[in-house]
C-alpha cells in the first residue's frame, strides 16, 4: 500500500476525503463577486484565515490552562471592497442566505444565520470605534460546518483582519483581533468560549503546532517533525447537537469547582492549580461530579505540558499515549464524547500503526484526530470508516492536515 504526494504537497489517494464542502478557487470567486457586486476601478482584495485542529489540551482554554493547536490548510476565503453606499453586503458560495444591512443597523444579531459572525466584528469594530465605511464581502469556505474544526473562529478572523487592513487600523494588532472574535462569538453567538480557536487560526504556523498558555497568553510554536506520522483528522459526521449548551454547562461547573477550591487556594482558574496540589485536596470537592471535571481540567494540563516536552524530545509514541489518555478523561471525567467519537476512537486505536487518537473541538459529536504511520493511512480510513459505519450507519469522511500559517492577505 503506498500513496503519492504532488508537487503542491496535495494527497493523491482514492481514501482520503476533501471536505464535501468546498471553497471556489479565487478567480471563480472573484468571477462571481463582480457578477454580484459589479465591477468599479477600485479592485477588491482577497484574505484568508484556516480552520484548526486541536492536538491535546482540550476544555482548558476557558479555564486558563494549556493548549496545542495546529491551523490547518482548510479555511475561509474573503473577498471585499469598500463601497460608498453605507451598506454592509454579505454573501458566501457556501450558503444562500445573504444580507445587505445599513450601518446604523449593523449591532442587530441576525441569529442563526452565517452572517451573525462577521456582524459580531463589525459590532467590535464599533465599539473599538474604529470608522468604517460600507463593504461588499464575498466569503467561500472549505472547513465543514459544526464539526469542530474552527469554521467560526475561521469566519471571525478572516473578517477581523480584512478589516483592521481595509480601514488601515495599525493600533490593533493580532491579539487585539483575536480578542476582538472572542468577544463576538460570546456576544453574538452566544458560545462562551475560550481563545484558544480564534489564537491559533491568527497565529498558526506551517509544520508547527502552538502551545499555548490561555492564562498568560504566552505561547510559543513548537515543531511537528512527526517521524513518519501523517495527522488523521476523522468527522464522525453527527451533528453537534446539544454542543452549546452542555458547553456553557462545562464553563459552569468548572467555575463551581473553583469555588470550592478556592476555601484552600486562592485561584482563579483551574488552570492555575497543579496536579500535585488537585491530588492533595481533591477530596474536599464534596460533589463527586464537579470532582470529575476539576480533574480532567488539571490532568489534560499536565499532558499538554507533557506533550511538548515529548514532541520537542522527537518522542512521537510518548505523545500519542498522551492524546489516548485525554481521549479516556474527556470520555470519563469531562462527559463530552459519545457514542460516535468513541466507537471511532477504539476503532482508530487498535489498529497497528495507530499511535495515539482522541476527539478534538467541544465534543458532542465532531471530529477526531489520530497519529497515523504514513504507511497505512488508506488502510486506516477504509477500516475505520468501514466499522464505524456498520455501527452507526454514518459515512465518516477522514482529511489529512497539513498545520499551516495563520490568518493573511492572498495575493491575486
Ligand atoms: C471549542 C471552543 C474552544 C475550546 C474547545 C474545547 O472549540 O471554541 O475555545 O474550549 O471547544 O477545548
Amino acid at each position: 500500500m503506498h500513496f503519492l504526494y504532488n508537487l503542491a504537497g496535495i494527497l493523491e489517494t482514492s481514501q482520503i476525503n476533501q471536505p464535501s464542502i468546498t471553497a471556489m478557487d479565487l478567480q471563480t470567486l472573484t468571477g462571481l463577486f463582480f457578477e454580484l457586486y459589479h465591477k468599479r476601478d477600485e479592485k477588491p482584495r482577497c484574505f484568508f484565515a484556516p480552520g484548526r485542529v486541536n492536538l491535546i489540551g482540550e476544555h482548558t482554554d476557558y479555564n486558563g490552562g494549556f493548549v496545542l493547536p495546529c491551523a490547518i490548510q482548510y479555511g475561509t476565503y474573503l473577498v471585499i471592497r469598500p463601497n460608498d453606499e453605507g451598506v454592509v453586503k454579505l454573501a458566501s458560495t457556501n450558503m444562500e442566505f445573504r444580507a445587505e444591512i445599513p450601518l446604523a443597523e449593523l449591532k442587530k444579531k441576525v441569529t442563526g444565520q452565517w452572517v451573525n459572525y462577521p456582524l459580531g466584528i463589525f459590532d467590535q469594530f464599533s465599539q473599538m470605534k474604529v470608522p468604517f465605511t460600507g463593504f461588499d464581502m464575498l466569503y467561500s469556505g472549505d472547513i465543514p460546518y459544526n464539526a469542530g474544526l474552527s469554521s467560526s473562529a475561521s469566519i471571525e478572523m478572516v473578517t477581523a483582519f480584512a478589516l483592521a487592513v481595509m480601514t488601515n487600523a495599525v493600533e490593533l494588532e493580532m491579539i487585539d483581533l483575536v480578542k476582538m472574535s472572542q468577544r463576538a462569538e460570546h456576544e453574538f453567538a452566544g458560545v462562551n468560549c475560550g481563545i484558544m480557536d480564534m489564537f491559533v487560526v491568527g497565529m498558526g504556523h506551517k509544520d508547527h503546532a502552538l502551545f499555548l498558555n490561555c492564562l498568560t497568553l504566552e505561547h510559543k510554536r513548537v515543531p511537528l517533525e512527526l517521524n513518519g506520522f501523517k495527522i488523521i483528522i476523522g468527522n464522525t459526521q453527527k451533528q453537534r447537537g446539544l454542543a452549546e449548551s452542555k458547553y456553557n454547562e462545562r464553563v459552569a461547573e468548572c467555575q463551581l469547582a473553583v469555588t470550592y477550591m478556592n476555601q484552600f487556594l486562592p485561584v482563579s482558574k483551574l488552570g492555575e492549580i497543579s496536579f500535585m496540589q488537585f491530588y492533595k485536596m481533591q477530596e474536599n470537592i464534596p460533589d463527586e461530579l464537579i470532582r470529575k471535571r476539576a480533574r480532567h481540567v488539571i490532568s489534560e494540563n499536565q499532558r499538554v505540558l507533557n506533550s511538548v516536552s515529548s514532541l520537542l524530545k522527537g518522542d512521537i509514541l510518548q505523545f500519542g499515549a498522551l492524546m489516548n489518555a485525554s481521549h479516556e478523561s474527556l470520555r470519563d471525567n469531562y462527559e463530552v464524547t459519545g457514542f460516535e467519537l468513541d466507537t471511532m476512537v477504539a476503532g482508530a486505536q487498535k489498529i497497528n500503526g495507530v499511535i495515539g487518537s482522541r476527539m478534538t473541538g467541544a465534543g458532542f459529536g465532531g471530529c477526531t484526530v489520530s497519529l497515523v504511520r504514513a504507511e497505512i493511512v488508506d488502510m486506516f480510513v477504509e477500516t475505520v470508516g468501514r466499522e464505524y459505519f456498520a455501527r452507526t450507519g454514518l459515512k465518516a469522511e477522514f482529511y489529512l492536515a497539513e498545520p499551516s500559517d495563520g490568518v493573511r492577505e492572498i495575493s491575486q
